[in-house]
């Protein structure tokens, strides 16, 4: 398959543009290409709201953690006011990181000239440089990046002019309102690094029900779900791409295993089934009836990804002696589907490198998928 010269030239993707039940995929290209790559984290990952991690994380002063955006690093660290901030990682003397994973510190210090930075950011020391006209503190502080957060869901955003989160989540926080949000603690996140697939597939496999069976035939599959519905386009005015699945009992367990009960302020249709609004462009939330889980895409090239999946509960369940041990289950089920899930997408990724455009289309249970890649092609083609 000819890659073309100009890739944002929006007459590439008629066949993507047709309503759903004649639409094909994204070419190979979106998937391969280090070009196409770059022309997503110009107009896609930096001009949106990208979820980064949740308050929870990071409960103390000095708390933080260490992100990378689509290459972009940033830390993410409470200060001693409580307040959570983002910063650029990147030292203001002469560029190099500051810090890497998660932990908690009392400042943050660079590793190459030692210049040292507050829990909130302003630079406190220079060793063996005096402060003068030309090195003044006041205005060496690690460069902010925008934050914003929602019920402890925190959110960066690198474009000033964007608007405000709540803009772009919409319906979500009122749609979710009954399983208690701002009641979720994350209690473990696992990382799978460097799967070799494109960001993409990931998010379209997590919104593609046909695989289940065969997939996770050996696995999830064997759960009872009953009058599995899936609701595509239901109205929803966020940057989200949502689904419902209507079945008995929690889906975050394997058959035949037990767990909590039942999140007590849950309404309607939420008391039974899973709501599943996978907020764009990266992050996909699966709010099931005792419990969230949440899989969080980090896209490293054209061709790689990191993939975190993070459990929360409520912050009541948290507290129980037995919370340990009834956890189990829960995180046993993510850590039997994900690899199953990793290997599905890399498969997919060898296979779209074929000369040719195999990929011809998709059925009437992927129509979360197209409606996915149109919103991609919205923002990454040419106007
Ligand atoms: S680059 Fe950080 S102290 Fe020199
Ligand atoms: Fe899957």
């Amino acid at each position: 398959m000819t890659q073309p010269l100009n890739l944002s030239d929006p007459k590439h993707y008629e066949a993507v543009r047709r309503p759903a039940a004649e639409a094909a995929p994204l070419p190979n290209w979106c998937y391969t290409s280090a070009q196409w790559y770059a022309l997503e984290v110009e107009r896609l990952f930096m001009k949106v709201w990208n979820y980064i991690g949740h308050a929870s994380q990071i409960p103390n002063p000095g708390d933080f953690l260490t992100r990378e955006v689509t290459g972009a690093p940033i830390i993410i660290i409470r200060g001693d006011d409580g307040e959570i901030r983002a910063f650029h990682n990147s030292c203001r003397h002469r560029g190099s990181r500051i810090a890497w994973g998660e932990g908690n510190c009392k400042a943050l210090t660079c590793p190459y000239h030692t210049w040292t930075y507050a829990r909130d950011g302003a630079l406190i020391a220079t060793p063996l440089i005096e402060q003068d006209d030309h090195i003044c503190y006041a205005d060496l502080g690690l460069l902010p990046v925008r934050l914003e957060c929602w019920e402890g869901f925190l959110f960066v955003n690198f474009d000033d002019a964007a608007a405000p989160l709540m803009q772009w989540l919409g319906d979500l926080p009122e749609t979710c309102a009954s399983y208690g949000p701002a009641n979720m603690v994350c209690t473990r996140r696992k990382v799978y690094e460097g799967v070799k697939a494109n960001w993409k597939l990931h998010f379209e496999n997590f919104n593609d029900s046909l695989h289940i069976p065969f997939v996770h035939g050996g696995t999830l599959n064997r759960q009872n779900v009953s009058g599995r519905a899936r609701r595509t386009h239901e109205e929803f005015s966020g940057q989200c791409v949502v689904h419902f699945t209507q079945h008995k009992g929690s889906r975050a367990l394997l058959e035949g295993e037990t767990g909590f009960p039942p999140i007590p302020s849950l309404e309607g249709r939420y008391r039974e089934g899973t709501w599943y609004p996978c907020i764009l462009p990266a992050t996909m939330m699966a709010w099931t009836v005792d419990c969230l889980f949440l899989f969080e895409l980090w896209p490293t090239g054209p061709e790689s990804l990191d993939v975190a999946i993070a459990s929360f509960f409520p912050e009541e369940h948290t507290r129980r002696d037995d919370f340990a041990e009834l956890a189990k289950p829960y995180y046993r089920r993510l850590d039997v589907i994900l690899p199953e899930d990793n290997d599905a997408v890399e498969a997919q990724q060898q296979g779209l490198h074929a000369p040719v455009a195999a990929s011809s289309r998709y059925t009437h249970m992927e129509t979360l998928c197209h409606a996915f890649d149109n919103w991609v092609l919205d923002r990454v083609l040419d106007a």
